[in-house]
């Protein structure tokens, strides 16, 4: 670990069970009064999003506008696009409510407002984003595992080259996170799984990753904990709002984690299979997790170790000798994962998402080109990464 670091958090959180109730004063002290609402056509319909247009309705407010054509995995068309809607209905703020790729959506949208760009191409590249116009942000995140409502990453497809882009910049990082127990509650068991799992990917790859810290230790530690205790809860029982609103804390704090620390080889393979595949994020992370995670252990082990007391607990530590800790964490993760397979079906291979064949080079080459790779601890060609997709397909003698 380096002996200086950075660390920045400077979003403010606001959890509890009502905490949506504080949304109208958060807006007046930021100074909205036309905020534009960015969410899904699936919250729209189960009525999430009118839980949000509800609490805004009983101040008195008429009519809110509201983009709500954000697909999974947004894109730079989209974003270009609700920057138009923005301008046209002369809004003042952003609202996101919804899972990562809303809210890295409203994120992309803040750039290009603050940026005064017209199309998100423009800042692709490095050091492209500056302070800009002041665009208030805030986030209501429905799903617990990005962690995108405390980072200051946005990832966003630029569908024409079938790639993940990544934009990283202190001002993409919304003024207030909403984390209220009741965004998630209808959140599908197999979701809330793979979610979560992304979730866990975060504060571990954190807990890894060459820019890690003390303070991205403590949150990313403190991540798995609640992790251990609530994940299978939520998937069991989605009603329960205590577990739904400690794992929103749990995505809230991997996320602040790995915002300063980064995230390593899960990511960038992930990546890469969601621009080319279009293989769910969550899905991807759960299913690379332990493979990447043998592939590092060979400098990784200790650290693993660590980590066994946060995921296992103290008993399973102590009683693990030291020299078996590393890797009695990855079982431990496998473990959890089959316990969620048998529960909900969560996949643990890729062919049982993607039963056709991946050209394995090719995804191998994006993930060499993407930016999380370079903070992984141990360098990976291109042969290791075929290698880790091999065994992660399930590929007959795929092995690692
Ligand atoms: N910016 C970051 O720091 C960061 C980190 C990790 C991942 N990501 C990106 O986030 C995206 C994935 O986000 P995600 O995993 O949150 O999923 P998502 O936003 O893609 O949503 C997945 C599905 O769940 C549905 N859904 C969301 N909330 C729901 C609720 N409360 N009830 C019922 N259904 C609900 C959505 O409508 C959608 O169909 C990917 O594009 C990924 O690359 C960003
Ligand atoms: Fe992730």
């Amino acid at each position: 670990m380096s002996l200086s670091y950075e660390f920045q958090h400077r979003v403010k959180i606001l959890s509890g069970h009502h905490s949506l109730e504080q949304l109208p004063k958060e807006l007046q002290d930021l100074g909205v009064v036309r905020p534009l609402i960015i969410s899904d056509e699936m919250l729209k319909k189960i009525g999430v999003l009118q839980s949000v247009l509800d609490v805004l309705m009983k101040e008195g407010e008429k009519e809110i506008p509201c983009f709500t054509n954000v697909p999974v995995d947004s894109s730079s068309d989209i974003v270009n696009e609700i920057g138009k809607v923005y301008h046209k209905l002369s809004c003042d703020g952003l609202i996101a409510v919804g899972g990562g790729s809303v809210i890295d959506t409203a994120k992309g949208v803040k750039m290009l407002l603050s940026q005064e760009v017209h199309d998100l191409l423009e800042l692709v590249g490095c050091e492209t984003i500056k302070r800009g116009i002041k665009i208030p942000f805030v986030v209501i995140p429905t799903t617990s595992g990005t962690g995108s409502e405390a980072t200051l990453v946005a990832v966003i497809k630029y569908v024409a080259k079938k790639v993940k882009m990544e934009f990283i910049s202190y001002h993409l990082q919304p003024d207030v996170a909403i984390l209220d127990s009741c965004m998630t509650k209808t959140l599908p068991p197999r979701i809330t799984a793979s979610t979560g799992m992304d979730t866990l990917c975060h504060a571990i790859e954190a807990y890894t990753c060459l820019q890690k810290n003390p303070i991205s230790d403590a949150y990313a530690t403190a991540a798995i904990a609640l992790i251990r205790d609530n994940l299978y809860k939520a998937v069991a029982n989605g009603n329960n709002k205590r577990v739904r609103l400690a794992m929103a804390n749990a995505s809230t704090m991997a996320g602040a984690a790995f915002s300063n620390s980064m995230v390593g080889l899960v990511h960038a393979i992930g990546h890469a299979l969601g621009g080319e595949c279009h293989i769910p994020h969550g899905d991807a992370m759960n299913i690379l997790l332990p493979y990447v995670m043998r592939y590092n252990r060979s400098i990784l082990d200790e650290q693993y170790g660590d980590l066994l007391i946060y995921f296992a607990g103290a008993d399973v530590y102590a009683a693990t000798p030291k020299k078996e800790r590393g890797k009695r964490m990855i079982q431990e993760v496998r473990k959890l994962q089959k316990r969620l397979h048998h529960r909900c079906g969560l996949p643990l291979t890729l062919k049982e998402i993607h039963p056709d064949p991946i050209d394995f080079e090719l995804v191998a080459q994006k993930a060499m080109n993407d930016g999380a790779i370079l903070v992984n601890p141990k360098k990976a060609e291109k042969d290791d990464i075929i290698r880790i997709l091999e065994a992660a397909y399930g590929k007959k003698g795929g092995r690692l």
